[in-house]
């Protein structure tokens, strides 16, 4: 066990000075969200839990998706405390081992073909990294799918299918189409006007686009148009990777190896942020022939790359995706009970594949209102940024038996205090 949180956090002075500070220098908008919120101030964190400075804690079923393996997992903190101590971030002028090994168990992990690792910070960058690999195999039209999330850097954003994000940034990236996620004939369309030039980007199962799972043989049927017309595959599992969907990918239940795998959130193992683009030898030739092609100063430090190590050790180690198949099972199973009593009054439809779990409601508003029941009753979901009616959990797989059952009465509470506040 670690230590219990600390009395009081060294950064806290009281709620309200943190408020200011955001307001003075943050924004504006967050700090009213923050108040909205209840006003509370994050300080620690183990497990499937976070707590506040106040003395209260909450069970994180949200954190966008990120803690797979729980926030702070004693084995990524450990490998990264030993990093910390020894060489954090690298020269760039020598080899590091701590990168290799690191691109090594993640490339071992990843469907056969997909060898080549090239770390990054976040997960915007990865698709950034993708999207440039592709036109420097000339494939410059871009096709993405409608509701899609692929992050908001200015090449991720121009594949992010959604306006109130691109409007104030626009023009984005030329030659951009989208078509209907799990729509093969409108893809295979796209594809035919933009033979041996396009780039394609999908989710397995869309996040941010509210929990979207597509028809069987989607993906395996979207890929054999790709390479039919001469397509570039980015397959983006920043979300949906690491065990999130029961499987180590989204991409392993239909046998599809794309060109290039994006990788997020769960390899930071809840402790220092990291993601990757894995690639293919063919496809990775550009960036292999020439080191300083796309590159970035904090890329595969030595201390994101020992969270990421031990992150993808951690998961086999602790069986994180069978864990995660099977409290998703079990968890979409109570969701749907809980929702019964609401069905079509209030809940459109509950959704998921492993613990990637949706909630459809009829009106946006009862998204809002039921996160903050659920926060008030100790417990953190998410939005999704690209649905305004789904309510997105994504729970840890380390969750026991006690915390879903917390996690399941909590929302039944809410869901009741929602139907009887929006009539
Ligand atoms: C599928 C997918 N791709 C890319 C991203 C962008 O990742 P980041 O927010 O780390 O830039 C996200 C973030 O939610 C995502 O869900």
């Amino acid at each position: 066990m670690t230590a219990a949180p600390p009395a009081r956090h060294p950064a806290v002075g009281s709620p309200g000075d943190t408020a200011e500070l955001y307001r003075r220098h943050l924004g504006s908008g967050r700090a009213v969200m923050g108040t909205v919120l209840g006003g509370m101030v994050e300080t620690y964190s183990e497990g499937a839990w976070v707590h506040t400075d106040d003395g209260r804690r909450y069970l994180d079923f949200g954190g966008y998706g990120v803690f797979i393996l729980g926030h702070r997992h004693p084995a990524v903190v450990e490998a990264v405390h030993r990093q910390l101590d020894a060489h954090p971030l690298a020269t760039r002028v020598f080899l590091e081992p701590v990168a290799a090994r690191a691109a090594a168990a993640l490339a071992s992990r990843t469907p056969a073909g997909l060898d080549h690792v090239h770390f990054v910070n976040s997960g915007a960058e990865a698709t950034e990294a993708g999207l440039k690999l592709a036109r420097a195999h000339r494939r410059n039209a871009l096709v993405t799918t409608v509701s899609g999330y692929h992050g908001k850097t200015l090449g991720a954003l121009s594949a992010t299918a959604n306006t109130t994000y691109q409007a104030p940034f626009e023009p984005l990236l030329p030659d951009t189409a989208q078509v209907a996620y799990g729509d093969l004939a409108e893809l295979e369309a796209a594809l035919a006007e933009r033979r041996d030039r396009a780039c394609v980007i999908l989710e397995p199962v869309q996040g941010e686009g509210g929990v979207r799972v597509p028809p069987p043989g989607y993906l395996a049927e979207a890929a054999r148009l790709c390479r039919a017309h001469g397509a570039f595959l980015i397959v983006d599992e920043v979300q949906t990777g690491l065990g999130r969907l029961g499987t180590w990918w989204g991409v392993d239940a239909e046998g599809v190896v794309p060109d290039v795998l994006l990788v997020g959130k769960g390899l930071s193992g809840g402790v220092v942020p990291v993601a990757a683009m894995v690639a293919t030898k063919d496809a990775y030739r550009p960036f292999s022939r020439d080191p300083y092609l796309h590159t970035s100063t904090f890329g595969a430090s030595p201390i994101a790359c020992a969270a990421a190590l031990a992150a993808v050790e951690t998961m086999d180690r602790e069986d994180i995706v069978g864990r995660a198949a099977s409290l998703g099972r079990r968890l979409l199973a109570g969701v749907l009970e809980a929702c019964v009593p609401y069905r079509d009054r209030l809940v459109r439809e509950v959704r998921g594949r492993g613990l990637l779990i949706g909630i459809e409601f009829t009106e946006a508003q009862a998204v809002g209102e039921t996160l903050l029941e659920l926060v008030a009753r100790g417990v953190l979901v998410n939005h999704s940024l690209n649905s305004t009616r789904v309510l997105r959990l994504t729970p840890p797989a380390i969750a026991g038996p006690d915390e879903s059952g917390l996690f399941l009465t909590a929302l039944a509470e809410a869901l009741r205090a929602v139907r009887a506040r929006l009539g």
